[in-house]
């Protein structure tokens, strides 16, 4: 059985969650995000001179990419060390930790916003949303992903061993955030979350790639550098996670390949975008 958590609670696991990561996060689950950089800085328009800002820019690879398209960059995380880790990754870059719904920047203060993986991240996504217009410059453009969880088979391999090892949902962790929480058709829902949010024009796309990777090393990937799968199954003790390794071997099983022992996880996200309406 999972549990809804209310939006402060959601944020301070995330505060707890994300703290020590930052290293396995970078060595690991940044290899999966970083397939939608470059869409996702193509959808905001992001070129030479852009004023733009990264949101939850983690180790910073989106604004170490936007860098070198010439853009001038600003990026917050809500983690210290994410924020120092992309500051010393991104020379140049203007490096804050801040908090969405909260950030310290003047009303219409960039050209674009991009987040990738961030909104799925946010204990109220309405207010992280209108947080974002407020310092988007009118006729600027804003550009996000979030995981489409149903074809996801790159971490949806995880839920489905721990169940299989019959591990039960323990009630101290989410078992997702609120973004989407309830939504059917999530690329349907994104774009209205944006509408709903006072921008035009959104819409929301999938892009979808294979991962490419050697299992042990996506195992602890994914047990080190995210929140909640790795708190799960980091508190089982040695029997018990021996056993969701094995469901979790069984279950790429069929994404493997042959000659170097690597699998290939289908991987599916959403790409919405949308402009503050204006100029
Ligand atoms: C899945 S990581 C994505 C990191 C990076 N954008 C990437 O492409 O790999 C989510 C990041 O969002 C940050 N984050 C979570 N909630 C946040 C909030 N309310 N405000 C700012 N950053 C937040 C986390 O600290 C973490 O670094």
């Amino acid at each position: 059985m999972t549990t809804t958590w209310d939006a402060t609670s959601f944020d301070a696991f995330e505060r707890r969650g994300w703290a020590g990561r930052t290293e396995a996060y970078e060595n690991g689950f940044a290899r999966l995000t970083a397939h939608t950089v470059a869409p996702l800085l193509d959808a905001a328009g992001v070129g030479s001179g852009t004023e733009v800002l990264d949101v939850g820019t983690g180790p910073g690879v989106v604004a170490a990419a936007a860098l070198a398209r010439g853009a001038r960059v600003t990026a917050v995380d809500a983690s210290p060390e994410m924020a120092a880790r992309a500051a010393g990754a991104c020379p140049g870059a203007d490096v804050h930790t801040a908090v969405l719904p909260e950030l310290p920047f003047a009303d219409a203060s960039f050209d674009a916003i991009v987040g990738n993986f961030v909104i799925n991240h946010l204990g109220d996504p309405p207010a992280g949303l209108a947080e974002l217009r407020r310092v988007l410059r009118p006729g600027g453009a804003l550009a996000l992903t979030c995981w489409e969880r149903t074809s996801m088979r790159a971490t949806a391999v995880f839920g489905e061993a721990i169940a299989a090892a019959g591990i039960p949902y323990p009630a101290d962790l989410p078992s997702s955030g609120p973004f989407l929480a309830d939504a059917e058709d999530r690329a349907a829902a994104f774009a209205e979350l944006l509408e709903h949010a006072g921008l035009a024009g959104a819409c929301a796309r999938r892009v979808e790639w294979l991962h490419h990777v050697d299992p042990d090393a996506w195992w602890a990937a994914v047990i080190t550098g995210t929140p909640i799968t790795g708190s799960l199954i980091g508190r089982q003790d040695a029997a018990t996670a021996g056993a969701v390794k094995r469901h979790y071997e069984a279950l790429i099983a069929p994404y493997a390949h042959p000659a170097d022992g690597s699998v290939a996880l289908p991987a599916v996200a959403l790409l919405a975008t949308a402009r503050r309406p204006g100029i």
